[in-house]
């Protein structure tokens, strides 16, 4: 009997196909709609709390009469907390699949009493983002590693449910920060939250956004990485977001040694019916290749791997592949 069914972070899922974090995943109504189409697990959008600072000072600016300060800020917190705990629950009641919450850490002293009440309202594990840029000038090397140890551990001491990380993609060497999160009981990791995208408007002269989502090439980065974790730090939980657009793109990351793909660009460009395509495509793809289940090619092209004695995730300059374009 073959099987689409995986595990990833300790939650048992119908396929590996999990929707990620965003607005795609901030109703009840919408994750029921996800649910219905076929997915295995909805992330749900972020609460963010850099977001709750920016609607404070947005608040003093734009009415006089508006005092901020550390109460206003403490209650908006307490307020967008609570109707974010409102989803967990109303979704949990509408779907039949993992619910997983998101955090948006920013300052390690808040999210502590808030992973409690997440996992009070019944979220099936939690998923935290420590996504930021690094550039201070005074930057003391390791700090920004050490700060995901830190947060990870504090949410740990108070919760049961499984704690995800999802990692940018701004570290020296994610294989040795996967490694000390694995010790300090994180149940899985995400290879890779996405920043904010840049532009510059030439015409204009002005900064601007970027293009908001990802194409199919860009799961070459998430390839390696989980490519070589995974070998590194055996037998645990990875996820690729990044760049997953097709059936393909689950089966690239499942053969690098991911679990599930957390997707996002697809579906906001092609609607939920990318899920299913995506499932029949592993399927099909599973009967032609005779594998019977997830566990028995996941992996099979991490850094192990090796054609005529060479593995391409370990390759950082280009040598050879130059000599293939001669004018
Ligand atoms: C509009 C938009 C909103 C997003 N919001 C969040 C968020 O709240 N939290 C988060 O962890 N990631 C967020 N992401 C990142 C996605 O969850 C995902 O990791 C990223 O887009 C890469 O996956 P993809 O190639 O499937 O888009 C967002 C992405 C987009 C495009």
């Amino acid at each position: 009997m073959k099987t689409i069914e995986t595990t990833f972070a300790g939650l048992k899922l119908k396929n590996p196909i999990i929707v990620s974090s965003s607005s795609l995943t901030n109703s009840a109504e919408k994750n029921q709609k996800l649910c219905e189409a076929g997915a295995a697990a909805v992330v749900l959008k972020s609460l963010m709390e850099e977001q709750i600072h920016l609607d404070v000072e947005g608040m003093e600016d734009n009415d006089p009469f508006v005092v901020g300060g550390n109460d206003l800020t403490a209650y908006m917190l307490e307020y967008k907390m609570d109707e974010y705990f409102t989803m967990i629950r109303d979704t949990k009641r509408v779907v039949d699949i993992p619910v997983i919450a998101s955090i948006n850490a920013y300052d390690e002293s808040n999210w502590v009493s808030f992973a409690k009440k997440i996992e009070d309202a019944g979220a099936d594990a939690i998923e935290i983002n420590i996504l930021a840029l690094q550039t201070s000038l005074d930057y003391q090397y390791c700090a920004f590693e050490q700060k995901h140890i830190n947060i990870l551990k504090l949410v740990k001491n108070v919760v049961n449910i499984p704690i995800i990380m999802k990692l940018g993609d701004n570290f020296t060497n994610p294989v040795a920060l996967i490694h000390q999160l694995r010790a300090h009981g994180a149940a899985g990791v995400v290879l890779f939250n996405r920043f904010y995208p840049t532009d510059i408007n030439i015409d204009k002269v002005e900064q601007c956004a970027g293009k908001p989502f990802t194409t199919e090439d860009d799961l070459s980065k998430a390839l390696r990485w989980t490519g070589i974790a995974s070998a590194a730090v055996s037998n645990y939980s990875f996820a690729i977001s990044g760049g997953v657009h097709n059936a393909a793109g689950v089966v690239k990351s499942i053969l690098a040694g991911a679990s599930a793909v957390e997707v996002c660009s697809a579906i906001y460009q092609r609607g939920n019916a990318v899920i299913k395509e995506m499932t029949d495509g592993l399927t099909e793809w599973m009967n032609t290749h005779t594998m019977d289940d997830i566990a028995m090619f996941r992996g099979m092209l991490n850094q192990q791997y090796r054609n005529e004695g060479i593995n391409t995730f370990e390759r950082t300059q280009f040598m050879k592949y130059y000599g293939r374009f001669k004018k």
